[in-house]
């Protein structure tokens, strides 16, 4: 992340900065990491620690299929129009481990009549279809299909989506989520070889600056529950910040692939890192232009990883079974390739029109019983199976 500055601060931090009526703007310190990390601080209208009224907290975790069942799976959400009413009810956990959780999510309500706060993980929204705002004391951030939507842990936030078909894929990370350390100077800035720059990372923007008193709900996710404090000012109460923490989007469409004559790895599509799991973005390219090159992916063995794909845009609907919407989980202790035929169906191929997300992480990833409803049975077995198809998604 690079620094940025958002509304009115002082020329100094930690010094006396007054309201118009005379009184302090309320410093507050957001730091990550202990005091190691990114931070930023915020200067607020009202103190963030009124604290007005704590309701009963809120069972809210997924739960994992028992006993863990080594096999490549295949969980089809492409027939969901809605997961659910309301953006956390909607939110549907298909696979976790103790590093990150990937769920869907498809709330038929537009808006939030609360705010939410994740006090335990990064989140990073993939906005398949659907458009709208993310509102946060940090300001408004516009996000459209096709973006990835970053929220650092404990940033307030409220969504507002527009009307017309509404898919996330959100994956919730216990580490931070951060840029590829290796496209990054060591003073932080995005080198020459990295597949995206600064210019296409989207600050949020325009300060809401609420003074309103009320009671304004705040849903903290904390150890398995949505913690309710009432407050009574509004968190987006904020005249202005600067740091390096803040939400942010980057368009998938953005990313700029890594291509070359043989086939190129999975890393050169890495977008993000967290501890024990990257996410990669397969997006349309140029295939491999070695006069006898292999477009379709070699069988790999991923000894120390499980992967995942999400099938977002392009032909792999003409693979058996596979469609917008798909999830494919190809674990560490089998070995995965291409179906019958379709190495040699993809010879001479020139480019291709994918568009998918893959999550490599490095601990065994075990699926929820929501996720149990999606699963296409068949799916181990469908190597053996002569369908012919070949899979554009290029991923090995
Ligand atoms: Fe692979």
């Amino acid at each position: 992340m690079y620094y940025h500055r958002l509304g009115s601060i002082p020329p100094k931090r930690h010094t006396q900065f007054r309201q118009p009526d005379g009184t302090l703007y309320k410093e507050e310190l957001v730091t990550s990491e202990g005091f190691s990390g990114i931070y930023s601080t915020l200067y607020h209208i009202n103190p963030p620690t009124r604290i007005k009224k704590i309701k009963e907290p809120i069972r809210f975790a997924p739960t994992k299929t028992e006993p863990y069942n080594l096999r490549h799976c295949h969980l089809n959400t492409s027939a969901v129009t809605s997961t659910g009413t309301d953006y956390l009810s909607a939110r549907k956990v298909l696979m976790m481990n103790n590093d990150c959780s990937i769920s869907i999510c498809s709330p038929s309500a537009r808006k939030m009549d609360y705010f939410y706060k994740n006090a335990e993980g990064d989140e990073v929204l993939f906005v398949h279809d659907g458009k709208g705002v993310l509102i946060s004391p940090f300001g408004r951030l516009e996000f459209r299909q096709g973006d990835y939507v970053v929220i650092p842990r404990t940033v307030i936030y409220k969504l507002e989506f527009e009307e017309g078909p509404l898919r996330l894929l959100i994956i919730e990370s216990a580490s931070p989520v951060e840029t590829v350390k290796r496209y990054r100077s060591q003073l932080g800035q995005l080198l020459e070889h990295s597949p995206y720059c600064e210019r296409d990372i989207r600050p949020p923007a325009d300060l809401i600056a609420e003074r309103g008193e009320g009671d304004f709900l705040i849903q903290i996710k904390k150890e398995g529950y949505l913690h309710q404090y009432v407050y009574d000012y509004s968190p987006l109460d904020l005249i202005g910040w600067d740091g390096f923490l803040w939400p942010y989007a980057f368009s998938i469409h953005d990313f700029e692939p890594i291509t070359g004559r043989i086939h190129q790895p999975p890393p050169v599509h890495q977008t993000f890192q967290g501890h024990n799991f990257v996410i990669c973005s397969f997006v349309p390219r140029l295939f491999d232009y070695h006069p006898k090159a292999v477009p379709a992916p070699y069988n790999h063995s991923n000894i120390d990883s499980d992967e995942v794909l999400y099938y977002a845009e392009g032909n792999f609907m003409s693979r058996k079974g596979i469609a917008r919407g798909s999830f494919t989980l190809h674990p560490g202790g089998l070995p995965h390739g291409p179906h019958p035929g379709t190495v040699e169906k993809s010879l001479g191929a020139k480019e291709t029109h994918e568009l998918a997300v893959m999550i490599d992480t490095f601990r065994p990833l075990h699926l929820t019983k929501d996720a149990e409803g999606f699963e296409d049975k068949d799916y181990p077995m469908s190597w053996t199976e002569n369908n012919g198809s070949f899979n554009e998604v290029n991923a090995p």
